[in-house]
């Protein structure tokens, strides 16, 4: 990383941005030291969090040539919904760290691409203020104690359009990560959970807290008895509402079955941004074993280390339906606002087109593990 970080840059030169990479350097010009390392850190030692990258250099492209390539397909669907390329936005939290108008600038960047937003139940905009924006929503939904409130986030969700439940089951409680600590990570003053109105527990994070990470309090108030039940549950609400449910945080075989057993229509193969438990598999070297015991039944997604274009057609071949992607958004998000954003997805896209060109696979529907060999391992990286 050759560049200081100084927090004070007024402003980026977007055009000197053309990887995720410039992003993330952009990003830490312009972000406070404790929000551009809650943005950055993993678990503990972060060995998960570099696997996840890593892992996209353990295959190779076996291509094909002398393909006519002059008309690109990079389209698919999501659960009924089609999509221009196959990357949507992860659910992440804290927008209003990186931008003033938080997820609404998120929002307008996605819908100016036509993808996905997922929206975190922790966003410091509304559910509705990012509904209003008329991108094509999901919500991400963090079981609460109260349930009376984690119900009302459902019915909220629906009523504002959003097309899909994203239950995160990998966040009983939320992981150590040791920047956040040695930062006393608090939300700064005036910044709120927009979902919550009044029913946040005094002491859950806010500004004043003096736990030694405030994000840590915000655990108290989730649920950890949370069970297969309660997604059996949600399953039930959500076909009675006509949305779908995705399981985000699935890692096995095993897993996934019990899930499909549940009533999702999709899984997300998903360590948290080797946030949670370190020591978590990549997310790429988790793919097959999702795909071998549910692909036929739905849709398999992954998200963890998506960085460039052929990461996405790695996983995609791999047998994912689509990727998302948190970080690089948060860095788009922190570098130019909702333009940043529009520019990480569409840089990623045009990645994405450029690939399936070089490859020789014209259609991003006809990318299978044939595209694919293993590589031999690799001293460079
Ligand atoms: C700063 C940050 C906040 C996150 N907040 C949430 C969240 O509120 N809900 C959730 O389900 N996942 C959350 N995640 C996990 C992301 O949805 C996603 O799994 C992860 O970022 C993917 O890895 P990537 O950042 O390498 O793309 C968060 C991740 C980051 C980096």
């Amino acid at each position: 990383m050759g560049f200081a970080r100084v927090g004070t840059v007024d402003s980026i030169d977007l055009d000197q941005c053309v990887t995720c990479r410039d992003f993330q350097e952009a990003a830490r010009q312009r972000l406070s030291a404790a929000a551009y390392d809650y943005y950055v850190s993993g678990a503990l030692t972060e060995w998960t969090l570099r696997e996840n990258e890593r892992a996209f250099h353990r295959w190779r492209f076996h291509k094909r040539v002398l393909v006519d390539v002059s008309t690109i397909d990079a389209s698919t669907t999501v659960l009924g919904t089609t999509v221009p390329f196959p990357v949507l936005v992860a659910p992440t939290a804290f927008h209003r760290l990186a931008d003033p108008d938080g997820e609404v600038a998120t929002a307008r960047g996605a819908r100016s691409v036509g993808t996905v937003m997922v929206a975190s139940t922790l966003a410091t905009a509304s559910l509705e203020d990012i509904a209003s924006t008329g991108v094509e929503r999901w919500f991400q939904l963090y079981v609460q104690n109260d349930r009376g409130l984690t119900r009302s986030f459902v019915e909220r969700a629906v009523a504002a359009g959003y097309r899909a439940i994203v239950l995160t089951v990998d966040t009983p409680y939320i992981g150590i990560r040791y920047p956040e600590l040695r930062n006393r990570f608090q939300l700064p003053e005036g910044m709120e959970l927009a979902n919550f109105g009044e029913a946040l527990v005094s002491g859950t994070g806010g500004a004043g807290d003096e736990s030694a990470s405030g994000l840590r309090a915000f655990s108290e108030q989730f649920d950890q008895t949370l069970d297969w039940g309660d997604l059996e549950w949600l399953c039930s609400q959500g076909e009675s509402a006509g949305v779908p449910v995705v399981a985000k945080g699935i890692l096995t075989g095993t897993d996934a079955r019990r899930a499909v057993e549940a009533g999702v229509a999709a899984v997300v193969v998903s360590n948290h941004g080797g946030r949670q438990l370190d020591g978590d598999p990549a997310t790429l070297e988790a793919l097959p074993e999702v795909v071998d015991e549910v692909g036929g039944d739905i849709e398999v997604l992954l998200d963890g280390g998506v960085r460039t274009g052929p990461d996405v057609i790695k996983a995609v071949a791999l047998g994912a339906r689509a990727v998302l992607v948190g970080r690089p958004v948060l860095w788009g998000l922190a570098a130019g606002g909702e333009a940043g954003v529009e520019r990480v997805l569409s840089l990623l896209r045009d990645e994405v087109i450029d690939g399936l060109r070089q490859v020789g696979v014209p259609r991003l529907a006809d990318v299978g593990p044939g595209l694919l060999r293993p590589a031999l391992p690799a001293v460079d990286d």
